[in-house]
């Protein structure tokens, strides 16, 4: 069965664009569930939930909590959970923690960042029958400053070289995040696996983004951001409305006690 969803996903590279998000609890995952391919259980949740300026600090525990949380709202689509820094820094400990996550959350999938070498870590996980979403480009995990890559020719034939690797590793799929245009084009057309942009153009097989920048919640809008809600707007009104109505005395109304 859940290979069956990783299947369905890979072949949609030649017929549609994949659409994928993040979402942090079950309230937001059964709503994105009618629309989404894949869901990812991002550790964007340490700067977007827990306002830590990285997200290096954020630990397996937390990870595999919101998991659990965002699970009970997913039916029909691939749910994918980040590995956290440190989580995967050799190959004993990245399919022990693997395997808890997979095992604690009943997710299909989970996502690495590249870094060096680990192709091996993906191997071994997808030897091991677990299934992997690659990452390349801006890796926040591991770099310190936000720069769009790719665009020198030095920084292109190692990108490309990145994704072959994982894809050869077995991965499938991988995130393209702020990789330059004209390079994310020509990676999704080496590749085989569907790439997933963010920041890196409509030229990737599906796109991502961080669900709170996309409904307008987390004040973090760069470029690549398009802000399709302002739900700050809609939760200051409500709030508003109800610290009005508590201090005229209208809230709560007979209808609403026992
Ligand atoms: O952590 C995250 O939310 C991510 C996506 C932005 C791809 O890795």
């Amino acid at each position: 069965m859940k290979n069956l969803k990783i299947k369905k996903i890979k072949n949609k590279k030649k017929t549609n664009k994949l659409v994928c998000l993040t979402a942090y609890s079950k309230s937001i995952s059964r709503i994105l569930d009618n629309f989404c391919d894949i869901i990812l259980v991002g550790d964007s949740l340490a700067n977007t939930l827990y306002a830590m300026k990285n997200t290096h600090g954020v630990g397996l525990n937390t990870m595999i909590e919101h998991g659990r949380s965002v699970r009970q709202g997913v039916k029909k689509s691939l749910l994918v959970i980040d590995m956290p820094k440190g989580s995967y820094d050799n190959l004993s400990k990245a399919k022990k923690n693997a395997k808890l996550i997979m095992r604690k959350t009943k997710c299909d999938a989970v996502k690495i960042e590249h870094n060096k070498n680990n192709y091996k870590i993906v191997k071994g996980l997808v030897s091991a029958n677990i299934n992997v979403m690659g990452h390349i480009g801006f890796t926040p995990q591991f770099k310190k400053k936000f720069k769009v890559e790719g665009k020198t020719k030095k920084q292109k034939i190692q990108l490309i070289n990145q994704a072959l690797d994982i894809e050869k590793a077995g991965a499938f799929s991988i995130v393209l995040e702020c990789v330059d245009a004209s390079l994310a084009k020509k990676i999704t057309k080496i590749l085989k696996i569907p790439t997933i942009g963010i920041g890196s153009s409509n030229n990737c097989d599906g796109q991502i983004l961080v669900t709170d920048d996309l409904l307008g919640l987390s004040g973090f809008y760069p470029r690549f951001v398009k802000r399709y809600a302002n739900l700050n707007k809609v939760i200051e009104k409500a709030v508003s409305n109800f610290k009005k109505e508590v201090q005229l005395e209208k809230f709560p109304k007979i209808k609403n006690s026992y």
